[in-house]
């Protein structure tokens, strides 16, 4: 072990700079903002994120599956400056820069599959959801989608129609999109069909054939099935293997398309470019954004060339695409090709591992999965029931914040750990220390 200057308390967070900051942000900003807890960020480099009162913690949340190359790295930090002190803006929907080509160029060509590709770059996760919506009902003039339970898909009036995951997501907003139908997700842990099974079955897609198209939709009026190859807001789910080629199956009998959105799940972060690239299934259209910027706003639509029919100006962006974040995706992709993609294998596997021994020692825990450095830790009152205990999660996260670890929950009473693709051995057994304490503080 090295000697780290992280996780290092000087004072109980929030101290009086942070809770003056918070105090002013509560006051102006928005209600609809939840804010976790009060972590109030004065810089970061690597792992570590500093507050403005000088507590260093170890990040195991990356500012939700974002901070994809850590804080500060030398060459995304470096592009964006040089990017930066040549144009700011001048709008790629209308006129052309060489990092716009190079960045949907390499998108093109990383996405699974064979097929030629094009690229919609976005300002975000749900615009590029959003782009998706649009173009699937545009490619094939059909309206209704399928999504899963649990699904996080964004919050524009489109993309939370495919929203499944929180009831307030939506309270107040409808009527949302109309022929948007939800169905179970491939969740192991909690399905429906095979939860005390020795193995899946994969009922779950069985089930879309049987029952939503027999009885409620038409398959030939299915524009797409939207899904996530690993659940993220919904609690880090991952689906059995055979799931995705399940589903691709069913979308090439009824000429439906195939979305996988890769938004907090690509980039890397499972120790592959993308998700599906474990199952080696090709969608017919793939969402990334999140670790796409390293932070700077930016994600894609990557569409097979031949559903992108869509005329010029059907859809465009002001911002989508700007120069200064095509610059930090470059990067970004440079970063995660040569370096942290293997990282993130070798440290999943690390974080995974370690994940179980903390299950084997605290009943609490009922369930771990993960790829790469995306693990969930679910939380059950009893591992019979299986009856969940969101306290456990909020109780442990607010622990762990005082104790200078940076986590999040997921889902209904999961424990979300994604650190930066940065991450080594120490910080995950740092990580994992931390927790195994907060848990056995609680117990007592
Ligand atoms: C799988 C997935 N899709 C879409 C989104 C929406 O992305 P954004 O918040 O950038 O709009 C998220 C955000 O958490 C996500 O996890």
């Amino acid at each position: 072990m090295t000697t780290r200057n992280y996780p290092a308390m000087v004072t109980m967070p929030p101290g009086p700079r942070a809770r003056a900051i918070v105090d002013r942000d509560r006051a102006w900003t928005s209600h609809s903002y939840i804010k976790e807890y009060p972590l109030v960020v004065a810089r970061g480099e690597g792992a570590m994120v500093e507050d403005v009162d000088g507590n260093r913690y170890l990040d195991f949340m990356a500012g939700i599956a974002v901070a994809s190359t850590g804080f500060g790295h030398p060459r995304v930090v470096s592009a964006v400056q040089e990017a930066a002190s040549r144009f700011l803006h001048i709008c790629g929907s209308d006129f052309y820069y060489e990092s716009m080509a190079a960045l949907c160029e390499r998108l093109a060509k990383l996405a699974p599959g064979p097929t030629k590709k094009r690229v919609f770059l976005t300002n975000s996760g749900t615009e590029a959801t959003e782009a998706a919506i649009k173009l699937a009902r545009h490619s094939t003039r059909r309206t209704a989608m399928v999504a899963f339970h649990g699904a996080f898909h964004g919050r524009s009036t489109g993309a939370v129609s495919l929203t499944s995951s929180k009831a307030r997501q939506h309270a107040g907003f409808g009527p949302l999109l109309p022929d948007v139908h939800h169905v179970p997700y491939a969740y192991r842990y909690r399905c429906a069909w095979c939860s005390r099974a020795d193995r899946c079955g994969l009922a779950c897609v069985d089930n879309i054939r049987a029952d939503l198209f027999t009885r409620h939709v038409d398959p030939h009026d299915v524009a797409a099935i939207f899904v996530e190859p690993i659940q993220g807001e919904g609690g880090y789910i991952v689906p059995p293997d055979g799931f995705l080629r399940s589903l691709r199956e069913l979308c090439d009998a009824y000429g439906i398309l195939l979305v996988f959105d890769e938004i907090q799940c690509g980039i890397g972060r499972t120790g592959k470019m993308w998700a599906c690239d474990h199952e080696g299934v090709e969608p017919d259209i793939l969402l990334t954004a999140k670790g796409l910027g390293s932070g700077m706003p930016i994600g894609a639509m990557i569409a097979r060339e031949s559903i992108d029919r869509w005329q010029g100006g059907a859809h465009g962006s002001t911002f989508g695409g700007n120069p200064v974040c095509c610059a930090a995706a470059l990067a970004t992709l440079d970063a995660v090709e040569t370096e942290l993609m293997a990282n993130a294998a070798a440290m999943g596997e690390r974080l995974l591992h370690g994940a179980r021994a903390l299950m084997e020692k605290h009943a609490i825990i009922g369930d771990v999965r993960g790829r790469g450095l995306m693990v969930g830790i679910e939380f059950v009152r009893d591992r019979g029931t299986r009856e969940p205990a969101p306290d456990v999660v909020r109780a442990l996260v607010e622990r762990a914040f005082s104790r200078g670890l940076l986590l999040l929950g997921a889902g209904k009473s999961a424990l979300r750990l994604a650190p930066p693709l940065v991450v080594d051995a120490q910080d995950i057994d740092t990580g994992l220390g931390i927790i195994d304490e907060c848990l056995a503080a609680g117990s007592r």
